[in-house]
């Protein structure tokens, strides 16, 4: 079992530098499928997420060469297999991309159902509605999804919610159905304009990514492509809470600042310095932090995934905060373990109430998902002691490197490795 063991206290000080965006790598992989060509894809995560969605192009048939730790060179030209096998499918949330992609070019997909973070109920209907406004078909069986078509057509799909899943999948179903198709009330985030970039790129029709409606014109076939993923806000986010929690000093470079500013004006209005430059966005801690208030909501509004990180510095701010989960049933789970760690939180359903406590006390914490995990690194970073993260392998789902990263600026933060025998013995 590995673990993280971190001694807190030392201000995070110098520069860090953004990876690509999990959750845009991590549509765009499954889209390579759409081009029967090799795609070149530069800047990805060297995350397992991403190394878990490699073994699944594999396993289709689909030849992946690593050109350097960032650039992967994937021909699909040679997949003969449209079934995700069971055992990749179930680890991870975005297998489900492979529907649309699969779906759009051989016109039929199994993949299991998916996995990923327990944030409460996570359903997939939108991605279906979608696929069948298109024309397929689908049915669930035990475990897997199975989706079919003789022929995808356009169509005009509102979707009920705002779904980052559902507007990615709709998107690569429809790129190469016959005629014009209309998605409203779809998700805006970057990663949303990313893979329709890419897409876009590899020859398809797709305008207005990034706004509420995209229309996309069907087109008879795509082809490979050159492409470069954008940085990953999340990653940028939680470095710049890291920096202001530490009361530190960091440069958080390569990324896009325009992507950054719900987390950039929450940081401003508790009272850290902010400046943003082309390309980067330079953090300096302060010595008190004032209350706020904050809701999460889909793009432009303040991130689920950054709620909890922006949870830990809340906990030290100066009195009473309330944050409310907009996105997720159950994203407070973190709460239980920063009570452990001296901080002063009450959770009634999607509503935390913070009251700011002079200072953390380190523990032994539990990273109960992967952006709860990145929650108790920074609160172990600032808390008096050492203390011990466990189920570490939810953080380096989706960060590229934390342990080194976090070194490099200073953090007292080493990995280990107990046998599972040892920590049993510990646990009792
Ligand atoms: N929803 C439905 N039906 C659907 C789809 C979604 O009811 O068919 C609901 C969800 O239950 C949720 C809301 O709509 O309440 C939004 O879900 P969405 O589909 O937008 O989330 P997702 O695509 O499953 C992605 C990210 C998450 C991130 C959310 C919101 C990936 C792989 N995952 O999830 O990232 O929290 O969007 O921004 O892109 C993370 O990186 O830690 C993470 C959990």
């Amino acid at each position: 079992m590995e673990k993280y063991i971190i001694t807190g206290g030392k201000p995070l000080k110098g520069e860090v530098t953004i990876s690509g965006a999990k959750n845009a790598a991590v549509a765009i992989l499954p889209a390579t499928v759409l081009a029967n060509d090799v795609c070149i894809i530069e800047n990805l995560p060297d995350i397992s997420d991403v190394r878990m969605e490699i073994d699944m192009l594999k396993a289709l048939g689909a030849r992946v060469e690593r050109l350097s730790p960032t650039v992967l060179k994937i021909d699909t030209s040679t997949i003969d297999c449209t079934e995700v096998p069971l055992e990749l499918g179930i680890k991870m949330r975005a297998s489900y991309y492979f529907l649309g992609s699969l779906l759009s070019r051989f016109g039929e997909a199994n993949v299991p159902m998916p996995g990923g973070c327990n944030l409460g109920a996570r359903p997939i209907d939108q991605h279906l509605k979608a696929f069948m406004a298109l024309n397929a078909t689908y049915e669930l069986d035990y475990s897997m999804i199975n989706v079919s078509t003789e022929h995808l057509t356009a169509a005009h799909v509102f979707f009920d919610m705002v779904s980052v899943g559902a507007t990615i999948n709709a998107m690569l179903a429809a790129v190469m159905a016959d005629g014009t198709t209309i998605l409203e009330n779809v998700a805006k985030e970057p990663h949303i304009v990313d893979v329709a970039n890419f897409l876009n790129t590899m020859g398809a029709d797709i305008r207005g990514a990034g706004t509420d409606v995209i229309k996309i014109n069907g087109v008879k076939r795509m082809h490979g492509a050159n492409y470069s993923i954008i940085p990953d806000q999340i990653e940028a986010g939680t470095f710049m809470v890291m920096a202001a929690a530490s009361r530190g000093d960091i440069l958080v470079k390569n990324i896009i600042p325009k992507h950054l500013e719900a987390i950039t004006s929450k940081l401003r209005a508790v009272g850290a310095e902010v400046y943003e430059f082309d390309d980067s966005i330079h953090i300096i801690g302060v010595d008190r932090y004032e209350s706020t208030n904050i809701k999460t909501m889909p793009h432009p509004g303040f991130p689920t995934d950054l709620q909890p990180v922006m949870g830990v510095l809340l906990c030290i701010a100066d009195g009473t905060s309330i944050i409310t989960e907009g996105i997720w049933d159950s994203r407070f789970k973190y709460c239980d373990e920063l009570n452990k760690m001296g901080a002063s939180i009450q959770v009634e359903g999607r509503v935390a109430v913070f009251e700011g406590v002079e200072k953390l006390k380190a523990a032994p914490v539990k990273a109960t998902d992967l952006r709860a995990g990145a929650a108790l690194v920074t609160a172990a970073l600032i808390a008096e002691g050492t203390s011990e993260i466990s189920e570490v392998q939810h953080v380096e789902r989706g960060y590229v490197d934390i342990v080194k990263k976090i070194r490099a600026l200073g953090g007292d933060i080493r990995k280990i490795d107990i046998p599972d025998d040892e920590a049993l013995k510990k646990a009792y």
